[in-house]
């Protein structure tokens, strides 16, 4: 079990933050990605698509005998989460974005008020707020859809002039002035994490869903003697529909560009 290779999945691309935070942080592990791109974006679909599409995705990842499921998409990870766990039926460990920043914002006693931004769908089922008020019933969260924010860092608009000014105009949301930390709850948003930051002038803690989900992932396979010694075979990053324009993105998202290999599991 412990040679074999993490899975890992999301609706595209984007989940390659996770995945590069991964690969950095646990250099012996084996990745299997799987980038859901003939559904893209998830943002707007609906929760019950969307864990049909996962649990396809997960059953790819069993069969390819993954060790762990991580499911590196906050808009999956709200939407089908407990759909992908119920359908594991613990064969394997399944692992999502969101808890292990709920759990880190929530342990923070200095928050009384924290702003999340992320896709439709992750803000509409308000999983954030819930989980972090199970919590912290003191805590205030709130949150705001930034439908734009996806496209725009795929397109490689960040840093620059353009997006600091729509990334300007959705945090002058007038709930967001007086909050002491905000989630960046979208697997793109560590890519304007800087931009987030100065926006309030560096006044408030930034979480996004690398590094502490990495931290955990690395926690539960230490927990469950599953953590490899040595890497014995290449990463592989599936996506259900090819371009080469998504393969040259691979680079804005995993600091290199990667060899996509195209995996149609929908017809089988
Ligand atoms: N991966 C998605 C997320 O983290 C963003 C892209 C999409 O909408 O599919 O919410």
């Amino acid at each position: 079990m412990r040679t074999n290779p993490i899975g890992i999945f999301d609706s595209g691309i984007g989940g390659l933050t996770v995945a590069n935070a991964v690969s950095e942080a646990l250099p012996n592990e084996e990745i299997i990605y799987f980038g859901d791109t003939a559904h893209l974006p998830y943002g707007d679909k609906s929760p019950e698509a969307i864990q049909h599409y996962a649990v396809r995705i997960s059953d790819f990842l069993l069969e390819r005998k993954c060790k762990i499921i991580l499911i590196a998409c906050n808009t999956a990870s709200a939407a089908a989460y407990e759909t992908v766990r119920r359908h594991v039926a613990g064969a394997v460990p399944v692992l999502n974005v969101i808890d292990p920043v709920v759990n880190a914002v929530a342990s923070d006693k200095s928050f009384k008020k924290i702003g999340i931004i992320g896709t439709k769908g992750t803000i509409k089922s308000q999983v954030y707020e819930h989980k972090l008020k199970a919590i912290r019933p003191d805590l205030e969260v709130v949150s705001l859809a930034t439908a734009l924010l996806a496209s725009m860092i795929e397109a490689g608009f960040y840093n620059n002039s353009v997006s600091q000014a729509i990334i300007n105009s959705y945090l002058a949301y007038p709930d967001f002035s007086d909050v002491q930390a905000m989630i960046l709850a979208c697997t793109h948003y560590p890519l304007i994490k800087k931009e987030v930051a100065a926006y309030f002038n560096q006044r408030v803690k930034i979480f996004d869903s690398t590094d502490v989900v990495t931290e955990v992932l690395k926690r539960t396979l230490t927990e469950k003697d599953m953590l490899n010694d040595q890497r014995r075979n290449p990463h592989h990053f599936y996506v259900s529909d090819f371009t080469e324009s998504f393969e040259q993105t691979t680079k804005i998202f995993f600091r290199q560009e990667i060899h996509l290999e195209l995996q149609n599991i929908w017809d089988e």
